[in-house]
């Protein structure tokens, strides 16, 4: 069906609409209601229905004839495997650690954390927490304890399941201690802790409350899929939010299964049988939804990639996986083609390899510049379709269908909304502005199924977020247009947060981290445009009066406590001593003012400054670490 059609029938009926799509789960007992509004701003989607997520993703395509089809390639140049789990094998394992859980005490409802790296253990241990039940929160390897802490005492687990080590280029990074000292930092223990033993650095085991992931299956009875309600809690993600406390996005299990099947084939154009990479991380939301749910969900053949765009060893490292695993559909971020355009700006190595089963490159995470849209499409010979959604909707809000239609591709722009989605564009008052004007991005209320019900444990919280600034509507946190076709564009953010090589951050966050700093006043964080990653952190900070260190060892400092705090995927590795930083009279941080300066952007002096001399001050100090760039 056209994309225009099926957009209008989303819009016309759509609880008709996801009923439909409803059909492609299997129910053990049929949902009583499709959208229950009765709470009104909050929306649950097929109430009264009972399934159970890891049932669609293995058991039922393992009955129907898929037992022997590769579930999931696990291919890793970090170590040099490449390991292949058919949907057979993919059940027993699934099955197995589910029952290590369940004897480690681990109940329908409980929470189970996974930080580990891109091994297949991590998707097993997912897949099991779905079979049982259980609430996984995948916590991304890259942050530091500090951060996992806060997860585990926001979302209290009764186990905890981790790698010794994750593999990163030039260095194993030892991911035991740091859950060690996650947990030296928590109120809340777990019963127990899982660790994998990787042989590049195997864990040392606190007695009495670790165990090897081969101690924990060792004689685990395999366990059937427990029965839960669609509208149970399938996993909480935590994601930035405006302040230092990450947001704990819930997903339900019925509406995420039938919402993310649906877009396999009718938004990525993917047919059960296909193989689907998403080059991503299962610690994002894009490794939840594209390596984990909606492959598998989907009957789907799915790749774990354990490495880089480049470096690992080369930057024709996608086009092998292409050509080895014949992949029909490539997920990734536009940073990862940016970093193979910086080292093969021809092309050179996609001559090594066949890869012709690509039909299609879907990129999201962060803004994609035209010229990387437009190196991709002529390199690789296939449409590039941006699209953009978030960790909290779950899957696209806009794009271009292919599943549906191939809609024109417009460079720069993100696509047009989704079946399902209402995406509107308004100003401050919420009134819808012109076509090309740019606003605040919010989605009319209720979101399609998929998307988040609440934040764990905090629905004041989510209502506060999201739902209260534009009464009917879901705040993005996004700003951007629509074009006259419809087509959306997304700018920036409203708020704080910044987007370093796909992951989304907080500056805010940051500020609270240089703030502690027994030298430091005060401070401001900006993200400034970065090639190769997008954006990049840049920190400002005046000191208190009276210190007199040097500045380069402060700042040394300032870059070592944002990583130990927050974890190297912060990127941040620039900051500045600065006399003042430049305020509204009303003492408001021209945070915006600054990035404009650091990016070179045409700026003006604002009206409301106190004290127009600073911005040149700001200029010099940027000019110190390099900036404006090029
Ligand atoms: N565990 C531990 N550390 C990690 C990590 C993990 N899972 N992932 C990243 N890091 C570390 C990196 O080693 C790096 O450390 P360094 O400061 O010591 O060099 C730091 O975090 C920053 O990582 P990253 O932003 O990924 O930069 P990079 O220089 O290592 O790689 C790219 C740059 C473009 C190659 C990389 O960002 C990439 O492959 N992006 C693909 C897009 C993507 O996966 N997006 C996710 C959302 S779709
Ligand atoms: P995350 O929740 O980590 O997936 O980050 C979501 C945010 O990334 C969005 O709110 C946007 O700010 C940004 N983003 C994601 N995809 C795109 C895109 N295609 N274009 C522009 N920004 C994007």
């Amino acid at each position: 069906m056209s994309y225009a059609r099926t957009y209008e029938a989303s819009q016309r009926d759509s609880s008709a609409f996801w009923a439909r799509a409803a059909e492609d789960i299997d129910w053990f007992i049929p949902y009583e209601v499709v959208l229950d509004d009765t709470r009104r701003p909050f929306y649950r989607w097929f109430r009264g229905g009972v399934m159970n997520t890891c049932y669609n993703a293995l058991d039922r395509h393992v009955i129907r004839g898929r037992a022997d089809q590769a579930a999931l390639i696990y291919d890793s140049p970090m170590t040099g495997q490449v390991q292949t789990f058919t949907y057979a094998e993919l059940l027993e394992r699934v099955a197995q650690f589910a029952g290590a859980l369940r004897r480690l005490g681990v109940e329908k409802g409980d929470r189970v954390i996974i930080y580990m790296p891109m091994v297949p253990e991590a998707v097993v241990a997912m897949l099991a927490c779905a079979r049982i039940g259980a609430i996984h929160s995948v916590v991304f390897g890259g942050f530091a304890s500090k951060e996992l802490a806060t997860r585990i005492d926001d979302a209290t687990p009764t186990v905890i399941v981790a790698a010794s080590c994750g593999l990163e280029p030039g260095r194993t990074v030892a991911y035991k201690p740091l859950l060690d000292d996650a947990l030296e930092l928590a109120m809340h223990q777990p019963a127990a802790c899982v660790i994998l033993q990787r042989p590049e650095l195997e864990a040392s085991l606190i007695d009495g409350r670790d165990l090897t992931w081969d101690e924990a299956i060792e004689g685990a009875e395999p366990t059937e899929c427990v029965a839960v309600l669609a509208t149970d809690p399938l996993y909480i993600l935590y994601t930035s939010g405006t302040t230092g406390v990450p947001k704990g996005v819930v997903r339900d299990n019925g509406g995420h299964a039938v919402a993310l099947k649906w877009s396999m084939q009718n938004f990525y154009g993917v047919d059960p049988g296909d193989t689907f990479w998403a080059a991503s991380d299962v610690g994002w939301v894009v490794g939840h939804s594209y390596i984990v749910y909606g492959p598998l969900l989907h009957g789907c053949t799915t790749v774990l990639f354990e490495g880089k765009p480049v470096g690992t060893p080369d930057p024709g490292t996608f086009w092998r996986v292409i050509d080895n695993h014949r992949v029909k559909v490539l997920f990734t971020a536009p940073t990862a083609f940016r970093a193979i355009k910086r080292d093969d700006p021809t092309g050179s190595y996609l001559g090594d390899y066949d890869i012709t089963p690509l039909a299609a490159l879907f990129l999201a995470g962060e803004r994609c510049d035209p010229d990387t849209l437009n190196w991709a499409a002529d390199k690789l010979g296939v449409p590039v379709l941006d699209h953009w959604w978030q960790t909290e909707t779950g899957w696209p809000v806009a794009g271009n269908p292919l599943g549906l239609e191939l809609l024109p591709v417009k460079p720069g722009s993100a696509g047009v909304p989704v079946p399902g989605y209402r995406v509107d564009v308004v100003d401050d008052e919420g009134s819808i502005v012109p076509a090309g004007d740019i606003g605040s991005v919010v989605i009319r209320l209720p979101m399609p199924p998929g998307t988040l019900p609440t934040l764990w444990n905090n629905e004041a919280g989510y209502e506060s977020s999201y739902l209260s600034r534009y009464p009917g509507y879901y705040l993005t946190g996004d700003a951007g247009f629509k074009d006259a076709d419809g087509y959306l564009s997304i700018m920036s953010r409203i708020d704080d947060i910044i987007n370093v090589a796909g992951h989304r951050l907080s500056t805010g966050a940051m500020e609270e981290i240089l703030s502690d700093h027994p030298d430091v006043a005060e401070c401001a964080v900006i993200g400034v445009a970065d090639d190769l990653k997008g954006q990049v952190p840049v920190g400002f900070v005046v000191l208190k009066t009276g210190v007199v260190r040097d500045h380069p060892e402060i700042v040394a400092e300032l870059i070592a406590s944002v990583r130990a705090r927050i974890g190297p995927v912060a990127s941040f590795k620039h900051a500045t001593v600065v006399a003042r930083l430049p305020k509204t009279r009303s003492g408001k941080i021209l945070r915006s003012t600054m990035r404009k300066i650091a990016d070179a952007d045409h700026w003006s002096v604002p009206a409301t400054i106190d004290d127009p001399i600073i911005l040149d001050e700001i200029g010099e100090a940027l000019g110190t670490i390099g900036y404006p760039r090029g």
